[in-house]
């Protein structure tokens, strides 16, 4: 009976560690693989760089303390810091963003399809909200003031607004280093080429033209 129950535990930890490990990227099997974006190996990632050509630039980015242009559409700019802009991350399942954000400008809602990600307001106030999957569709949100910190699953679709009337600024840490951005309105109704209007139409129960209304903002 001890025995089984000393295995059931172990058969319980080996689960959650490989689920752990499934949700980031591969853990790496040497010190750093500064990525060589000029290889024409394919790998899972970017190739390695010899190490012993590795310098200190690989592993350092300048300019996150420049603010974002947020002259756009929404009102936000993303500025990314991940394996394309800083080759250390390469293997090491981390990377960063800055987002600055116009008054009541949106991060629209969106996922990252291999990173969970937690972020920080430097400056301002943000509404930030996420959804949980199915049959819940659980809205999760909260109003994050200077200093909050709020966590966003991987996978989940999530958004932030500024709610305040100065620019905000945030900083988030993303569990890859080459998290993805899969915003939904832009895959939706912007793909190339498009999907179908009547197919849209059905899946948002509303009018074709309503659907090529909103495809011809894409
Ligand atoms: C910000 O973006 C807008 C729109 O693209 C552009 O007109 C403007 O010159 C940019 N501002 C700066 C400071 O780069």
């Amino acid at each position: 009976m001890a025995n089984e129950i000393i295995m059931l535990c172990f058969l319980a930890f080996t689960f959650i560690g490989c689920y752990l490990v499934a949700a980031s990227d591969p853990k790496p099997l040497q010190d750093f693989c500064v990525a060589d974006p000029t290889s024409s190996g394919i790998v899972n990632g970017v190739s390695c760089k010899d190490p012993l050509f590795a310098q200190a630039s690989d592993f350092s980015f300048s300019g996150l303390h420049i603010p974002g242009n947020t002259s756009n559409s929404v009102g936000s700019k993303v500025t990314p810091v991940g394996v394309t802009q800083l080759p250390g991350l390469n293997t090491l399942g981390i990377s960063l963003v800055r987002i600055d954000y116009a008054p009541w400008g949106i991060n629209p809602p969106h996922t990252h399809p291999r990173a969970t990600e937690v972020l920080i307001v430097l400056e301002g106030s943000l509404l930030v909200g996420f959804v949980t999957s199915n049959p819940d569709n659980r809205f999760i949100s909260k109003v994050l003031y200077k200093g909050d910190v709020f966590v966003f699953p991987i996978g989940l679709v999530h958004f932030q607004q500024n709610v305040g009337k100065v620019n905000a600024v945030a900083i988030a840490g993303l569990s890859s280093q080459n998290p993805g951005v899969i915003p939904i309105a832009n895959t939706v109704f912007g793909s190339n080429p498009s999907i179908a209007n009547d197919v849209l139409a059905k899946a948002f129960q509303v009018d074709k033209t309503i659907i090529d209304q909103i495809q011809g903002k894409f």
